[in-house]
């Protein structure tokens, strides 16, 4: 950590720069996260301290070094199986009922916004692999966006440290999902190949979906002020099937945000799904 405390002022550019750019707020009072996690990359530019990195931010036009920021102050938490409860509704309700549904088009589209490191998606594909053998020769497409090309490229790679796989993934799934990879695991390529893995800002403009039949976005909009939450609900309202289901983070809900969505209880948990009439 770099020795100099981190000034008031330096610390609201880089506040205003990451809800400006990300629709991340932090609170003022979160200097010690902003000081932690913008320090190595203070450190990569050879700078000083973050009063020097925020003089180098402001003088050179918005680019690598902005975003690298951005990205720096995004936290991606994550596991494989997070909450287990919306895997196991997928399994018992939601994926029996569209495969019921749509028995004749055979069509199946899904989007994971915020997808930080990949193991969400990955673990909806497990879901369907383990259990759902028949949608493989389904037409069906899958979208996993998140706003950091960093965690977008470990999606892609799909490559686990021993610790990384103990949080969450059932043995069972390692062995039948998972190839060995030097001190780690890496998912095996049939998979990895069915997910498509794209940048997008979920305040920038969004990429042209097709309807969606099931939408996960999770522990994201924790980080977002109110108006902001409310025009992502509403574009995912535009995209979202009647029929399908949209799985929120556990601490996340569209009540009082979106009059349109209803929670509706699914296996152990709650889904949201677009009023019918
Ligand atoms: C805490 S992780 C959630 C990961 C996963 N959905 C889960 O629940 O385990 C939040 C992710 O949101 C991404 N994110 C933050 N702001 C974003 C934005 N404006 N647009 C798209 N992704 C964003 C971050 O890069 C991070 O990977």
């Amino acid at each position: 950590m770099t020795d100099i405390a981190l000034n008031p002022k330096d610390l609201d550019y880089i506040r205003d720069m990451v809800r400006t750019r990300a629709a991340i707020v932090l609170e003022p009072e979160k200097g010690y996260l902003v000081q932690s996690r913008l320090d190595p990359v203070a450190k990569s530019e050879g700078l000083a301290s973050i009063g020097e990195l925020v003089t180098k931010l402001k003088k050179g036009p918005h680019g690598e070094l902005h975003k690298q920021v951005v990205e720096a102050m995004t936290t991606n938490e994550t596991s494989f199986f997070r909450d287990l409860t919306p895997f196991q509704a997928l399994r018992e309700q939601v994926l029996p009922e569209i495969i019921a549904r749509k028995a004749t088009s055979k069509r199946l589209n899904m989007w994971c916004g915020a997808s930080s490191s990949g193991q969400e998606p990955y673990s909806v594909m497990f879901t369907i692999w383990e259990h759902f053998p028949e949608l493989k020769n389904w037409n069906f497409q899958f979208f996993a966006t998140d706003l950091s090309e960093k965690m977008l490229e470990k999606c892609r790679n799909g490559k686990y440290s021993q610790l990384e796989v103990n949080r969450g993934l059932p043995i069972t799934s390692l062995t039948k999902f998972f190839a060995k990879k030097g001190m780690g695991w890496q998912v095996q390529d049939d998979i990895r190949g069915r997910i498509d893995f794209k940048p997008m800002n979920l305040i920038g403009p969004w990429l042209p979906f097709p309807t969606m039949d099931i939408v996960f976005l999770r522990n994201v909009m924790i980080y977002f002020d109110m108006d902001t939450k409310k025009q992502i609900l509403e574009n995912i309202r535009k995209i979202l099937d009647p029929n399908g289901y949209l799985f929120l983070g556990g601490s996340e809900t569209t009540l009082n945000l979106d009059n349109e969505f209803e929670r509706v209880a699914v296996s152990g948990t709650s889904c949201y799904r677009v009023k019918k009439g």
